[in-house]
């Protein structure tokens, strides 16, 4: 079984990328829904969020846990992971490998306000990549609007346009480094054109646990997957359905709390 997580429905565009890797892996999915949006809180607050996910996740006796978000990964880059039985899976490490592949100089990062303050993606792309030049702009308008089903028309394409213009021209590669922006994908691609590659890290993410679980024998399961959030249900189990397009989602509240505000 693999275990994901989000603050809310943008790690459904990773789980998205595992199934479709991983067709006979289970998948237990928590959205953290409760303390939306990561992007705006403070350093302290993310760690103690991120050690209690994955102190949850943890729980769940999975074989990996794939990290379906950024923020927590940008801080663990500051605070270092917090201990896990299962191997994590850092999706700071994933978009680094997909800009090697592409070979990418010039790049661009979307990514939640606490990431851009982070520094952490142009920390790990120079260090990987010396020759590269790296601009981080904060995309703070769109975690909401995903977040509201408000991902078609006009409004989510003039805040994808408002944020594009913040990038440099001329670059190589954009990486899409918030789990929610892959939702606004076909936006991004009417603003940035064809000439810049788009990186959405999920695909060498979803790759990654493949490689680590043949690696390991760990053998073919059901397929099935669990949602699970600790806000209200109904909204989520429309939003999961949407976006994953299963159309019977097995999704769930948290019948205990164990995070705390
Ligand atoms: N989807 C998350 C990420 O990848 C965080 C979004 C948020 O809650 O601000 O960073």
């Amino acid at each position: 079984m693999i275990g994901i997580f989000d603050s809310g429905l943008g790690g459904l565009t990773v789980v998205r990328r595992v199934r479709e890797r991983l067709p006979k892996s289970d998948i237990v999915y928590l959205a953290d829904q409760a303390h939306l949006p990561y992007g705006e809180r403070t350093n302290d607050e993310l760690f103690t969020l991120l050690e209690a996910n994955l102190a949850w996740l943890d729980s769940q006796a999975p074989d990996a846990i794939v990290m379906g978000c950024n923020t927590s990964c940008a801080i663990a880059d500051a605070y270092g992971w917090p201990p896990t039985n299962a191997e994590v899976f850092d999706l700071l490490d994933s978009a680094t490998i997909a800009l090697q592949h592409a070979g990418a100089r010039r790049i661009g990062i979307v990514a939640t306000s606490a990431t851009v303050r982070s520094g952490a993606y142009g920390r790990r792309i120079r260090n990987a990549i010396p020759e590269s030049e790296v601009w981080e702009v904060p995309a703070p308008l769109l975690v909401p609007l995903v977040e509201a089903g408000n991902i078609d028309g006009a409004e989510p394409l003039e805040a994808v346009t408002e944020v594009c213009t913040q990038l440099p021209g001329d670059l190589d590669a954009v990486v899409l480094a918030c789990t929610h922006y892959p939702v606004l994908d076909a936006h991004f691609a009417a603003v940035l054109g064809e000439r810049v590659l788009r990186i959405d890290p999920a695909i060498v993410q979803a790759e990654r646990v493949a490689e680590f679980l043949a690696r390991n024998h760990v053998p073919p399961e059901a397929g099935t997957a669990r949602y699970v959030t600790n806000a209200e249900l109904s909204r989520f189990h429309e939003n999961v359905a949407r976006i994953t397009g299963e159309p019977h989602p097995l999704t769930e509240t948290l019948s205990a709390e164990p995070l705390s505000s």
